[in-house]
């Protein structure tokens, strides 16, 4: 087969992934656990071609040079320099570039795309770590429900904690800005390690939110993953806050929604927030929940749109775009 087709979602992150241990191969620096979603998606067609002289991609009918040399270098990871060129066709049905992981379920769509399109047998680890090495958060796409991402001294392991439907869990996102961040989170990353003050602290008490995150899903203790969860997520940015120069992806409505969420957690509504490399804000929920979360973060100043979600199963192919 030359042509296959992919659909990966988004996932987002409970216990961040920030900061590399290793630039050249991306390895992470720190263990991360992640949600993947179901109603966000990214779909992919991808065609290798006798006829085409070099590869192109096309993200929402628009073409996207851009992205075009990450895009080229991974599938020559996953199929080696010697491949035909590419043709890549990509749809997502929620904004990209604004810190919503649209890196995420697009390189996981895409690795699953060009294994099957070349006639590889790759298994999901070998290519969770092929799409880790484009996007970090990437590798974590491949994998439906709870995920996990420990980094070893060379590479990184993914595993399902959780099946979607083991612990129903649902994220609603309050979009509070539809374009592009202004500063990339691998640049941001690398600048946070070389002058945060905070970066070193960061990384040592990694594995102590990690842990207790994982025994909170193990326990399904939702009041237990909220705490660890919102601090993970605040320490993340006040590493970025305190890099210089200073990396602030928040607004107004990011921090309005945060105060939504503090006033549901007070009337006693199961819910927390979680914020990525853009002003957005992740609430996750209990579902019972996910309808007065929606509406109270829709009522909430600045709040565009929202975005509700279960969680979802990892990348995998289907019959067409
Ligand atoms: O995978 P990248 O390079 O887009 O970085 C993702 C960083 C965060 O979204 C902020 C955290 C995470 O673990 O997803």
């Amino acid at each position: 087969m030359t042509q296959a087709f992919a659909v990966a979602q988004p996932n987002i992150a409970l216990i961040k992934y920030w900061g590399k241990r290793d630039v050249a191969t991306n390895l992470p620096a720190v263990d991360s656990l992640s949600v993947t979603l179901q109603s966000l998606s990214t779909r992919m067609a991808l065609e290798f071609s006798e006829q085409a002289d070099s590869d192109t991609l096309t993200v929402n009918g628009i073409d996207a040079p851009r992205m075009l040399g990450r895009v080229s270098k991974c599938l020559d990871n996953v199929c080696g320099t010697a491949r035909l060129r590419a043709v890549v066709t990509s749809e997502s049905n929620f904004p990209i570039g604004a810190g919503l992981a649209s890196s995420a379920s697009a390189f996981a769509a895409l690795v699953v795309a060009a294994n099957a399109a070349a006639g590889l047998q790759r298994d999901k680890i070998e290519l969770a770590r092929l799409a880790g090495q484009a996007s970090g958060s990437a590798a974590r796409s491949l994998f439906g429900g709870i995920v996990s991402l420990t980094v070893g001294e060379t590479e990184i392991d993914v595993q399902q904690l959780l099946a979607p439907d083991a612990w129903p869990l649902e994220v609603v996102v309050a979009v509070t800005e539809e374009g592009a961040k202004a500063v990339a989170s691998g640049d941001a990353m690398l600048r946070s390690a070389r002058t945060s003050p905070f970066y070193s602290s960061w990384l040592s008490k990694q594995g102590a939110d990690f842990a207790l995150a994982l025994d909170a899903v193990q326990s399904r203790n939702f009041a237990k993953l909220a705490a660890v969860a919102e601090h993970n997520c605040l320490k993340m940015h006040s590493v970025m806050w305190t890099s210089r120069p200073p990396i602030v992806y928040w607004n107004d409505a990011t921090l309005s929604c945060m105060e939504t969420v503090r006033a549901l957690q007070a009337a006693g509504v199961p819910v927390f927030f979680t914020i990525d490399a853009g002003p957005q804000v992740k609430a996750v929920c209990l579902p019972e929940v996910a309808a007065e979360v929606a509406e109270a973060l829709r009522r909430t100043a600045g709040v565009l749109r929202i975005l509700q979600s279960p969680l979802g199963e990892g990348a995998r192919t289907v019959d067409s775009l």
